[in-house]
């Protein structure tokens, strides 16, 4: 059965005192649940919580990679280089990566693959703009990211990937999408898997939601059938806020 997993994005936020303060704050609010969390949070700060959080059982993410093993590609960061921090996971493919940095299906597929070589784990997010929802297409968004970012990827890896649906128009805007909504979208992740792979493979994906969950809707989302955690960005930034989320 899969475990629920609720991981916190902080996108561009929280300098190396402030992820120190969250830290000590987090872990005293901390006592352990049978859900898994991470945070994903800025480079600078990824050594830091992967120190702070050792023997807790909280996690730690990166929010982008590099698909190189190395090279001249300045600014960025490579698959060895998170691994050696000693990170968990890795978001690959947010929409604000997608809308501001160039990412495509295609380098989201370059980066699944590199980064399934090794021991971390992806969050690949999926999830359509609020004119391809209103134009009836947010299905076949989400299934052509799908069978483009995981293009050559085998059920053997499939097994370890984390999918966040997240709606581009729930993101950050106040605007959750309904919990039927949210379920529709996520049970439309699995079964297509299920015609990409199997249904064995597809059953041990966990798929969560994100956009704009916060201590009080977090309990109607997370009792949805088909959605197995959260992706949250603005409410993973204050402990009790996150904390509150975890015991859902
Ligand atoms: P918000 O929770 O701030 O809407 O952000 C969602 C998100 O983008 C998580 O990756």
């Amino acid at each position: 059965m899969r475990v629920p997993f609720i991981a916190g994005n902080w996108k561009m936020f929280k300098t190396q005192a402030e992820a120190a303060a969250f830290a000590e704050e987090f872990k005293t609010l901390y006592k352990g649940t049978d859900v898994q969390t991470a945070v994903c949070a800025p480079f600078t700060d990824l050594k830091l919580l992967v120190d702070a959080f050792r023997g807790t059982g909280i996690m730690v993410g990166a929010q982008n990679v590099h698909f190189a093993e190395n090279g001249a590609y300045t600014g960025e960061i490579s698959v060895s280089m998170l691994e050696e921090i000693g990170v968990d996971f890795c978001i690959v493919g947010h929409s604000e990566r997608r809308q501001y940095f160039g990412e495509t299906d295609e380098t989201v597929n370059l980066k699944l693959k590199k980064l399934f070589e090794g021991s971390i784990r992806p969050i690949l997010c999926v999830g359509e703009s609020l004119e391809e929802r209103d134009a009836g297409q947010a299905s076949a968004i989400v299934s052509r990211q799908l069978a483009s970012g995981l293009d050559g990827i085998g059920a053997d890896d499939i097994r370890r990937l984390v999918i966040a649906y997240e709606p581009v128009w729930a993101i950050g805007t106040g605007r959750t999408a309904t919990p039927e909504q949210a379920e529709e979208m996520c049970a439309f992740i699995r079964n297509t898997l299920i015609e990409m792979y199997d249904e064995d493979t597809a059953d041990e994906v966990i798929i969560q939601y994100g956009g704009s969950v916060k201590p009080a809707n977090a309990t109607e989302i997370m009792n949805m059938d088909e959605i197995d955690g959260a992706l949250v960005g603005g409410a993973s930034l204050k402990a009790a806020d996150f904390m509150e989320i975890i015991d859902f």
